[in-house]
């Protein structure tokens, strides 16, 4: 459940592993040295201490020894840092990373497939969504103070720091998701500043691309706000809620009609397609329904269907 996930946990673990074996060599000779001195030299009547200046063999091994370990453990820690420290050898994309208090920005590539309607490149927050078996780059800052950006089983761990650029790569090998955490106390929101790293498949990740660009550019779109704008004036308005905009109390509440999973109870999922089937003629799709077939044109259920899209 704890396996590392990524190149670079996998180039971590073992040196963990490594130290904490020594440790815990090093805790039982140490410890063990003493309670054998303390119990087998402890004071006794008629005995008294023999003292020592100096022993050759003893100094030579405690000095030898640990000087031995600690360089070893310096030798694979660097030979693994320089790995894990190349963002750019082979790095397939590179996605811009800026932290504040209390949540992480994701900015993706300026390219073709993460280009949105208005030029802008796709950007969301918290969640950071990567292709499976790719190196991708990560340039981070910050707006405020310093924050760590970290997955665990991903490995590899950096600060996000204001007015300096740092850098650091993920990989993942399987799909799946995985949870990461800010590692720089930042204030209040520190323990709730989470990330939530979801890897696709290569060949699911187009999807997904185009899924969230598509997503994006709702709001964008003129007629999300042509939408707005006619689902406050027309009759919508007199029986539907959608918090901050209309206080209908005769139909469902709607605030959230996009995360729902179904229209009604009877139409799923709630898509472009089954809006504009149930905004059309309601009556055709759940016979009784108490919603009245507006009789509004095609365009304006349209912009009625991208706007209420919008609603999650
Ligand atoms: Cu951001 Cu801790």
């Amino acid at each position: 459940m704890n396996a590392p996930a990524g190149p670079v946990a996998e180039a971590i673990a073992p040196v963990y592993w490594i130290l904490f074996f020594f440790a815990a060599i090093v805790l039982v000779i140490v410890v063990g040295g003493l309670v054998f001195a303390g119990i087998r030299f402890r004071e006794k009547p008629g005995v008294s201490a023999k003292q020592f200046h100096g022993h050759n063999l003893l100094e030579l091994l405690w000095t030898v020894i640990p000087t031995m370990m600690v360089l070893s453990f310096s030798i694979i820690s660097f030979q693994r840092l320089l790995f894990i420290n190349d963002v750019s050898t082979n790095a397939e994309m590179t996605i811009k990373v800026v932290a504040q208090q209390w949540t992480w920005n994701f900015t993706y590539p300026n390219e073709a497939a993460f280009k949105l309607s208005d030029g802008t490149p796709l950007t969301d927050a918290e969640e950071l969504n990567i292709p499976a078996n790719t190196k991708v780059r990560l340039d981070l800052s910050s707006k405020d103070v310093i924050h760590s950006f970290w997955v665990p089983l991903i490995g590899g761990k950096k600060d996000a720091v204001p007015g300096r650029a740092t850098e650091l790569w993920i990989q993942a090998n399987q799909p799946g998701t995985y949870k990461g955490q800010c590692f720089e106390f930042c204030g209040r929101g520190h323990a709730d500043m989470l990330i939530t790293l979801v890897v696709h498949s290569k060949s699911d990740y187009a999807a997904w691309q185009k899924d969230a660009v598509a997503k994006a550019n709702l709001f964008n779109d003129p007629a999300t706000k042509t939408g707005k704008e006619l689902f406050r004036t027309l009759a919508c308005s007199g029986c539907h809620t959608i918090k901050g905009l209309t206080g209908g109390k005769v139909g469902p509440e709607e605030t959230h009609i996009a995360s729902k999973p179904n229209i009604a109870g009877v139409l799923s999922p709630v898509n472009a397609e089954n809006l504009t089937r149930w905004i059309t003629k309601p009556s055709a799709v759940k016979p009784g329904t108490l919603m009245p077939d507006l009789g509004l044109p095609a365009d304006q259920i349209d912009a009625i269907v991208k706007f209420l899209l919008t609603q999650k």
